[in-house]
């Protein structure tokens, strides 16, 4: 709506995993499901935001009011950010793949002889820590996620500042007691780790989590 918490503002969110190509058929991947940045751009746009959703390969419905683009690898992603940009807030929920095959084969790698291929990765770009970095450009209010497994608020504590991001949302992917993983799940367990501590969110559906988040957001930058 014009006259929501987040009317005039520019929200820029990153979701998904990226697809990284070994050859024209495979690729490196995870779990991420897209879920949890899909449903903070839907709770930026029901605030009134113009929202920009560059996301990852997902198999969800883009949410009304959102200007959605497409792309597969953390490159793509990078240039698509650097595009949507200025941008009053950034939430990056996305899970980039932080490795790539140096080289992509151009064609299927074929199982002959005995040994099997060696993959030689390389680092992606880290599209956070970019424009927690970059005076120009510098979104007012910079988000990131963590995914951790252990030592969950210490390392996103750490990421917070080594990314210079203004918040980090800290989320819990163990495997659960039944040795499935979380990560692609409904439900999230987070964190939200800022300069000035911490504050710890029950389990919720993740589109609750959402709604928190953006509440936080407009009053953030309505401050
Ligand atoms: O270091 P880690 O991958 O756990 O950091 C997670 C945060 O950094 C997320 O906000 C994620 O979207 C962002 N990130 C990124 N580009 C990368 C790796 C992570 O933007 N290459």
């Amino acid at each position: 709506p014009d006259d929501g918490p987040l009317s005039g503002r520019h929200v820029l969110v990153t979701a998904g995993p990226t697809h990284e190509p070994i050859d024209p058929v495979r690729y490196i991947a995870n779990r991420s499901s897209g879920q949890q940045g899909f449903a903070i751009a839907a709770a930026a746009a029901r605030a009134g935001a113009r929202v920009t959703l560059v996301t990852g390969p997902v198999r969800l419905a883009t949410p009304p009011g959102v200007d959605r683009i497409d792309v597969e690898t953390a490159r793509q992603m990078q240039d698509a950010v650097k595009k949507a940009l200025p941008a009053d807030c950034a939430v990056m929920v996305a899970a980039v793949a932080d490795w790539r095959t140096k080289d992509v084969a151009n064609s299927k790698l074929k199982k002959r002889g005995s040994a099997p291929p060696v993959l030689v990765l390389t680092e992606n770009p880290d599209i956070l820590a970019g424009l927690g970095s970059s005076p120009l450009n510098k979104p007012r209010l910079l988000v990131g996620f963590a995914a951790e497994t252990d030592k969950v608020v210490e390392h996103a504590t750490e990421k917070r500042k080594r990314k210079g991001a203004d918040w980090i949302i800290a989320n819990d992917v163990s495997f659960d007691k039944n040795g499935r993983s979380v990560m692609g799940g409904a439900k999230n367990t987070v964190h939200i780790v800022t300069r000035d501590g911490v504050e710890d969110l029950p389990e919720m559906a993740k589109e609750d989590v959402a709604s928190v988040l953006v509440e936080r957001i407009a009053h953030a930058l309505n401050e």
